[in-house]
């Protein structure tokens, strides 16, 4: 039988990589696109896809999972799988894979990125140099030096580890809390675990690098943000969902906090009705963190090859729900 992958996208500007390795591998494939309203394409073709490539954009709920009568495998774009119901998928018999650990380095850099934004300022004393006072009047407090500044990360995985050494890199005492790493695993890439509390009142910048789950769900609540130092800045490259988001717009109007930098947030894509949008000192980047021309290549490829295996029987080491 001809084998059906079916692409649920509305990010790339094109498939010809998804085109070229799937017809290396399977010649007379029918490769199909839907966009995230896929309910009516579910029911022409895509119930009987034999592997779904979808966008982490796309939700696939129970519902449509029960739909799929032959589907082997569903491969996620992305390091979050957290749209993919991945136990009804299990139930179903489908590989749900993500792709992790493909661009640790592009998070980390744009992590390091939103610290220097914040320490240096050149973006925003170059936008309004004219209205300036010329000289030191123009900084309204000196920044702490990098070297004495303390970067807190939440969740010290795969992502976390790099930014931890980017920062360590750039002269930062690094700090970590994720209940599922040891003091010692921590130790062994220079970061000095820490409690709840005790992390977020030291920190400088806190970077966030949890995965989204049940117990992740609005992890960073408005009393966590009185712990926090009024002159840190936050990092968000995880999920938008870790934070009360109304709660960080409070904390940041009322000056609990100097700054946010949010590469994630609670609704994507959005309306740009949300109140982040109004909010002083959120700076806002529409989910890019991960983009270089490196990650997008490994990104296209990995995913393919995660849906040929789940279509093969095989286990990619990308596997969610094993
Ligand atoms: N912005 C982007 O473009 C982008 C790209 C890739 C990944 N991501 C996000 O980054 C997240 C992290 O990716 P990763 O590859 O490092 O994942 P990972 O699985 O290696 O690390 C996640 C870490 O979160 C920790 N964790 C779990 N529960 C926690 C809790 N209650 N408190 C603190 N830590 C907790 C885990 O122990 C683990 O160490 C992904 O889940 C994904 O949502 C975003």
């Amino acid at each position: 039988m001809t084998p059906l992958i079916w692409i649920i996208d509305e990010e790339w500007p094109d498939y010809d990589m998804e085109r070229k390795l799937l017809r290396e591998r399977y010649p007379d494939c029918d490769i199909r696109f839907s966009s995230y309203d896929y309910a009516e394409d579910l029911e022409n073709f895509g119930k009987d896809a034999d592997a779904i490539l979808c966008q982490i954009y796309a939700t696939l709920p129970r519902e449509a999972i029960e739909r799929l009568t032959r589907c082997k495998a569903i491969a996620v774009y992305g390091g979050g799988f957290d749209r993919v119901d991945i136990v009804a998928a299990r139930e179903k018999g489908i590989k749900v894979t993500n792709i992790s650990n493909y661009c640790k380095e592009d998070l980390a850099d744009y992590t390091m990125a939103a610290v220097y934004f914040f320490y240096k300022q050149v973006a925003q004393l170059s936008a309004e140099v004219k209205t300036l006072p010329w000289g030191a009047q123009a900084i309204e407090r000196p920044p702490m030096r990098l070297s004495e500044s303390v970067m807190h990360i939440i969740g010290l995985g795969r992502i976390g580890r790099e930014v931890a050494a980017k920062a360590k890199g750039n002269g930062l005492k690094v700090t970590a809390y994720d209940p599922y790493v040891s003091a010692e695993e921590m130790a062994a890439s220079g970061v000095a675990k820490t409690g709840w509390d005790e992390g977020l009142a030291g920190a400088d910048y806190i970077s966030v690098n949890c995965i989204l789950n049940e117990e992740t769900t609005g992890l960073i609540k408005y009393e966590d943000f009185e712990k926090m130092k009024s002159s840190a800045y936050l990092v968000n490259t995880a999920r938008g969902k870790v934070i009360d988001e109304e709660a960080m717009v409070r904390a940041l109007e009322k000056g609990l906090i100097k700054g946010a930098m949010l590469d994630v947030i609670a609704t994507e894509p959005p309306t740009y009705s949300e109140k982040i949008f109004g909010c002083q000192n959120a700076y806002v980047t529409p989910h890019v963190s991960y983009i270089s021309v490196q990650s997008f290549e490994e990104l296209k490829r990995r995913a393919v090859g995660n849906a040929v295996m789940g279509m093969e029987g095989k286990i990619s080491p990308d596997l969610v729900n094993g």
